[in-house]
C-alpha cells in the first residue's frame, strides 16, 4: 500500500500534487455539503485536514468514518484556507479500513494521564503519546550518534544472568523449574536450581555494566543500551521495573573523565532533541507547562555544578530547610536532597562525586581517605538523580577486601576478579536512565508515560 507520510507532505508537498494518505480520523464535522476530517498518521504531531465531497462516489465510506477509524484517501494536496495549517487534501476517493464504533475511547475530550494508562494499546494515538514515542525515538538516535562519533563501540551485553551486578539484591528469577507442581529439593532441603535451565540460579540483569567492564577492558570504548530489570517496590514517579539504561565504559579513564563524558552527553542529547523534536517539544512546552525549550537549549550550553559528598551535605545542613529525612554525613540522599540540590542551590545539573563507601556498590575504586568512593551522581531539576557512575577498583586485593566487607558473592563473578589479574588499567563508566532523560526533557511527571508498555509493582498489563 503506497502511501505519502504526512510529515513529508507538509515538508515538501506541492500545490495540486495527488496523494495518498494513510491514517487515523481524530475529528470529523460537516458543513455546507462537505465532511472536513482531521487525520493523523503519526508521522508527526500535526494533522492533515481532508476535505470531502458529498458527491463523491465514496461518500459513504466517509459517513462511516467515525473518530478512531482508519482511513485510506487518495486526493490532491491544495493550499489550505484555514488558520493554522498550510495544506489540506480534497478527497478524490476514500476508503474505510478499519471502522471505530461509539465505543472508541479516545473520543474528543481531554483525559487523564491516568486513564491513558489504562488504556496502553490506544494512547500513541494521542497528541501527547505520538509526541513522547517520536522524542523517545530521536534520543535513541542521539546516544547512538553522540558514542558513535566519538569511536565508542556500542556492546550488547547480556539480559540473562548469574551475578547480582549492582550488589543490592533487586533481582527478578528466572526459570523454568515447574512453579505449580513439587520443586526439586536438596539434601538441605533448598531448592535445587542445579536442576533448573541453567544449571544455577538465573536473574534479569539489573545492569550491564561488568560485562561492558571487559568489553572496555580490550576495545577500550564502549557503551550498552537495552533494557534493564529491578525488582524494587518503588512506586514513585521515577521508578520502574523495566527501564532502559545506557552505560558507557571507558578505558583508562578516571572519575573526572567520566564526568566529562556525562556532561557532554547530556548536552549533546538536549541538543539534538531540541534540533530535531521542535514541535513535540513546543507541544509538551504548551501542553503541560513544565519546560521551556529555550531553557533546554540554555542548559545545553552551560556548565554543570561540581561539589564533593560532604560538600553537598554542608549544604544541605545549613541551608535551613527542614527535609523529611535529617542530613548527615553517611547518609544516602533522597529525591529531597537531591532536587533541593539541583532546583535551589545550583539551579542546574550538579554532580556529587566522592560518596562515602558504605553507601556505594562494592565496584568503586576506594578514595585514599579510606572512607569515600570515586563515584558520582549527576542531579538534575525536578528528577534528581539521572546519572550514577564511576571509577572502578581495578587493584585486585582492594576489590577482594571490599567484595568480602560487603558480603558480596564470588562464585558468580570470579570472571570479573579475572579482570584484575590480566593487564588490569584504570577505568570508570557511568549509567544513564533512558525514561529518566525522557521525564528531564519533557517534562512529562510520570516515568510510567515515557515508554509502550509501563512495568512497575502489580502492573505487568500490555
Ligand atoms: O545508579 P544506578 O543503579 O547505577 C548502575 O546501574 C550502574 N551500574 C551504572 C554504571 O555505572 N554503569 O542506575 C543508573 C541510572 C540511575 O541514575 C537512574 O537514572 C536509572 O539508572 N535508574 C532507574 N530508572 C528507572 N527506574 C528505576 N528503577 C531505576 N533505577 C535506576
Ligand atoms: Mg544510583
Amino acid at each position: 500500500m503506497k502511501r505519502d507520510k504526512i510529515s513529508k507532505l507538509l515538508g515538501c508537498g506541492e500545490d495540486g500534487q495527488e496523494v495518498i494518505v494513510c491514517g487515523w480520523v481524530r475529528t470529523k464535522r460537516k458543513s455546507k455539503g462537505f465532511s472536513f476530517l482531521v487525520v493523523n498518521d503519526g508521522s508527526c504531531q500535526e494533522v492533515l485536514q481532508v476535505v470531502a465531497d458529498e458527491s463523491l462516489a465514496t461518500y459513504s465510506a466517509v459517513e462511516s468514518a467515525g473518530t478512531g477509524a482508519a482511513i485510506k484517501v487518495v486526493g490532491k494536496l491544495k493550499a489550505s484556507p484555514a488558520k493554522g495549517q498550510s495544506w489540506e487534501v480534497q478527497a478524490l476517493e476514500v476508503v474505510l479500513l478499519g471502522e471505530a464504533d461509539a465505543t472508541y475511547p479516545l473520543q474528543k475530550k481531554g483525559h487523564s494521564l491516568e486513564f491513558l494508562r489504562e488504556i496502553a494499546h490506544l494512547r500513541p494515538r494521542t497528541n501527547t503519546f505520538g509526541a513522547m514515542f517520536r522524542v523517545r525515538n530521536t534520543l535513541s538516535m542521539a546516544v547512538h550518534n553522540f558514542f558513535q562519533s566519538r569511536g565508542f563501540v556500542w556492546a550488547h551485553t547480556p539480559i540473562l544472568t548469574a551475578a547480582d551486578g549492582e550488589g543490592a539484591g533487586e533481582m527478578f528469577s528466572v526459570t523454568t523449574l515447574d512453579l505449580e507442581g513439587s520443586l526439586p529439593k536438596t539434601d538441605k532441603k533448598q531448592t535445587d536450581f542445579a536442576q533448573d535451565f541453567f544449571g544455577k540460579r538465573a536473574y534479569l540483569c539489573v545492569t550491564g555494566q561488568l560485562e561492558g567492564e571487559f568489553m572496555a577492558q580490550s576495545l577500550g570504548d564502549i557503551y550498552t543500551f537495552g533494557p534493564t530489570f529491578r525488582a524494587e517496590n518503588s512506586n514513585t514517579y521515577r521508578h520502574l521495573a523495566e527501564f532502559w539504561m545506557i552505560e558507557p565504559e571507558m578505558a583508562f579513564a578516571d572519575l573526572a573523565d567520566d564526568m566529562d563524558l556525562a556532561e557532554d552527553f547530556l548536552k549533546c542529547l538536549l541538543r539534538d532533541v531540541v534540533n530535531k523534536c521542535p514541535a513535540e517539544l513546543e507541544f509538551f512546552e504548551k501542553m503541560y507547562k513544565n519546560i521551556k525549550v529555550q531553557e533546554l537549549d540554555d542548559l545545553a550550553n552551560c556548565s554543570f555544578a561540581r561539589v564533593s559528598y560532604s560538600e553537598a551535605v554542608e549544604i544541605l545542613s545549613k541551608s535551613g530547610k527542614k527535609f523529611e529525612h535529617p542530613v548527615n554525613w553517611g547518609m544516602d540522599f533522597n529525591s529531597e536532597h537531591e532536587r533541593f540540590l539541583s532546583e535551589e542551590t545550583f539551579k542546574k545539573p550538579v554532580f556529587v562525586y566522592d560518596f562515602p563507601k558504605d553507601i556505594k556498590a562494592f565496584y568503586m575504586r576506594c578514595n585514599d581517605d579510606g572512607k569515600t568512593v570515586a563515584g558520582m551522581d549527576l542531579l538534575v531539576p525536578k528528577i534528581g538523580e539521572l546519572i550514577g557512575g564511576s571509577q572502578r577498583e581495578e587493584r585486585l586485593d582492594l576489590l577482594l577486601k571490599r567484595m568480602e566487607e560487603m558480603k558480596i558473592p564470588m562464585d558468580n563473578l570470579e570472571w570479573y576478579i579475572d579482570l584484575r589479574r590480566y593487564g588490569t588499567a584504570p577505568h570508570a563508566g557511568f549509567g544513564l536512565g533512558f525514561e529518566r532523560a525522557l521525564l528531564f526533557i519533557t517534562g512529562m511527571q510520570n516515568i510510567r508515560d515515557t515508554l509502550p508498555c509501563p512495568r512497575f509493582p502489580g502492573h505487568i498489563e500490555f
